[in-house]
């Protein structure tokens, strides 16, 4: 049997003026990470939060903190992030100049290792790497905002990627990331998808403990 998909809400939706009101509320939740998106404005053209936000976190989460990094040569801060409570740390293809190394990093400082990669950017690029790493993190749509349309070729990438995984023995989890909400989440279960990363369609909700569940009773 399939296990259950995981929830994944983006903290990047939330109201950082009451951040401990929301992370409260992602703690009685059904959800099972905390997605947390981290931009340098250099590899993308916003600027989220850095560990200030990451102490926080720390703080007050009762589960696995799934850390997103949207920076240039994020193999500088594998050890801050391991020390403010990352639990998987992804970086993106397009960041990496030596992606295997920096994957083994992220592991070697004790945290599992994801990639994330852009939509433009072919999984085929991660035969290599794929049996090395615990998470891909699909973006469908470009990142930098939350809010943004998702990206319809994204539901075929994911089916192939699933492919790749299995034809690699791979244990690594598929996650998608923008654009997540009652329409397009259905599709990416059955595509293949693990992960559903939700952050507009969870904040934005009047209900968001309610908007969670609803997401993670899908089949
Ligand atoms: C975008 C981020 C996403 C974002 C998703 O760059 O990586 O995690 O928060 O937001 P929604 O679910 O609003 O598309
Ligand atoms: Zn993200």
């Amino acid at each position: 049997m399939m296990s259950k998909h995981l929830i994944a809400p983006s903290i990047l939706s939330a109201n950082f003026a009451q951040l401990g009101n929301d992370i409260e509320m992602i703690n009685k939740s059904e959800a099972d990470w905390f997605h947390v998106d981290i931009m340098d404005g250099v590899f993308v053209p916003n600027i989220s939060f850095g560990f200030p936000i990451m102490k926080s976190l720390q703080k007050l989460a009762t589960k696995t903190l799934d850390v997103h990094l949207m920076i240039v040569q994020p193999e500088r801060y594998i050890n801050d992030f391991k020390d403010t409570g990352a639990n998987i740390l992804s970086v993106h293809y397009e960041a990496c100049t030596h992606l295997h190394r920096t994957i083994h990093a992220i592991k070697e400082a004790g945290m599992k290792a994801g990639v994330a990669i852009n939509p433009h950017t072919s999984i085929d690029l991660l035969k290599d790497v794929i049996a090395d790493i615990d998470l891909v993190c699909m973006m469908s749509v470009n990142p930098g905002f939350g809010g943004q349309k998702f990206i319809e070729n994204t539901y075929q990438k994911c089916t192939d990627l699933k492919n790749l995984i299995l034809q690699k023995n791979s244990h690594c989890l598929i996650e998608i990331d923008g654009g997540v909400n009652e329409i397009t989440a259905p599709k990416l279960l059955a595509a293949g998808a693990n992960v559903l990363v939700a952050g507009n369609y969870v904040f934005s909700s009047k209900n968001p403990i309610e908007t969670i569940a609803s997401l993670k009773a899908l089949q």
